[in-house]
């Protein structure tokens, strides 16, 4: 009798709950890392064991995947995201298992030592300088305005700021001179990219181009993901091409998910960041939707080392979207439209997570997001219609609208 394998999970909250239905499926032993954030809404019916964090650093999941593992060596990890993504390269090194290898997840980890890293390898990627308080910096930010000033290791554009004139290099000198070591990189400006890829042994297994639509400067936060992007210029798909397996040579990716964004400039593509870990923004929703096949059940097949050549297709089927429904800073007054947007054949669904009363901060992190809608179209016009129909049926009304616009309209 074969007995099922054992599969643990770290981090799953509302966006890793996929990866659980997966095992579900696929009739495995599953235990849990959660964070006290989400574990009184944890699914007990989906895992056999809970381990609960306490803390929010990385050494905190790490002290929890450890006592996990010395309950019962498990066959497979898999690291949701950012904060779990150490806690679970750590145990994958230490026994052997699938994984991204330690290599390349404490590279991802730090924003700098990623820039460090490929500059030696010649990867296309901004200039960029790394300071341990922002105030050495206003000489080189100067001399090379537009910048982007971001911290080393954050996400969700939390602390990411475009600075484009003396007045503003001053102003967040004065304002973030305190933070310690920060990046500052001179700013691409063009179109915005992610690139995700299955890889397995360091073989890309699946890669799909997702285009992005974020909020205009000085924040860049992102609004809607549309996969299965195709460069139509030659040249161009050949660079990101170098770029892509550049970045997976450097860091010595070997197997896993992982997350790349990348600017389009005058000088071509060049990198933004690589993680290795579950994309935002429901990415993989809308990416299985769009190549026909379930990533989290991939993902899961690759931590286990099963086999996934069966599963995976490697040209979309469909036309996917993520989309986040945005408005100006202030209490909502009222949220209209929601019936009407979630009825559109191609709307798929339509998640808020803020109600009438609740205040609406300025647009500067990902993290403000008010909700989001996932779309899955016959073609890329029939996705068009189906966003332009959301934009214009999903009315979010706010009270004392504050003068600051920063969205994209
Ligand atoms: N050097 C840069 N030039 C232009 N835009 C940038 C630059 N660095 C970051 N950005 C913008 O800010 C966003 C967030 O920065 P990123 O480095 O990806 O940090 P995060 O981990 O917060 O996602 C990027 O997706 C991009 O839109
Ligand atoms: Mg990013």
């Amino acid at each position: 009798m074969n007995t099922p394998k054992d599969l643990l999970v770290v981090g799953v909250g509302t966006m890793g709950r996929p990866y659980l239905d997966a095992a579900a499926r696929l009739g495995l032993r599953v235990r849990a890392v959660e964070s006290a954030a989400a574990w009184d809404s944890r699914p007990t019916d989906l895992a056999e064991t809970f381990y609960r964090v306490d803390g929010h650093e990385e050494e905190a999941w790490a002290g929890a995947v450890a006592a996990a593992v010395a309950e019962r060596v498990p066959d497979g990890v898999i690291s949701f995201a950012e904060p779990q993504v150490m806690a679970g390269a750590l145990v994958q090194e230490r026994l052997g298992l699938p994984g991204p290898s330690l290599h390349a997840a404490v590279v991802s980890r730090n924003k700098a030592l990623q820039r460090a890293t490929f500059a030696a390898q010649g990867i296309a990627q901004p200039e960029h300088l790394l300071v341990s308080d922002l105030a050495e910096a206003r000489e080189w930010m100067l001399e090379r305005l537009p910048v982007v000033v971001k911290p080393l290791t954050l996400a969700g554009s939390e602390g990411v700021e475009l600075v484009r004139t003396a007045a503003e290099a001053d102003d967040i000198v004065a304002r973030r001179s305190a933070e310690g070591k920060v990046l500052v990189e001179e700013a691409v400006e063009g179109p915005e990219y992610s690139w995700e890829a299955l890889v397995r042994d360091g073989e890309v297994l699946f890669e799909n181009v997702t285009a992005k639509e974020t909020t205009l400067p000085p924040y860049f936060v992102e609004l809607t993901h549309r996969p299965g992007h195709r460069f139509d210029d030659a040249e161009l798909a050949q660079q990101v091409r170098k770029l892509t397996y550049g970045v997976l040579a450097a860091i010595g990716m070997r197997t896993g998910l992982v997350h790349l964004e990348f600017k389009v400039g005058r000088r071509g593509p060049a990198l933004m960041e690589i993680a290795v870990r579950t994309p935002g923004d429901y990415l993989p929703d809308a990416i299985s939707l769009s190549y026909g096949f379930d990533l989290y059940e991939a993902v899961v097949r690759l931590a286990l080392g099963l086999p996934v050549d069966e599963l995976v297709r490697t040209s979309p089927v469909s036309w996917s979207a993520t989309h986040f429904p945005i408005t100006d800073p202030g209490t909502i007054k009222s949220i209209e439209g929601v019936d009407d947007a979630s009825a559109h054949p191609s709307v798929v669904r339509v998640r808020l997570r803020k109600r009438p009363g609740d205040l609406v901060r300025p647009l500067t992190s990902s993290s403000q997001r008010m909700g989001h809608v996932l779309v899955n179209a016959a073609s890329p016009t029939e996705r068009e219609d189906a966003l332009k129909h959301v934009r214009e049926t999903l009315r979010i009304t706010v009270g004392n609208t504050s003068t600051e616009q920063n969205t994209a309209e």
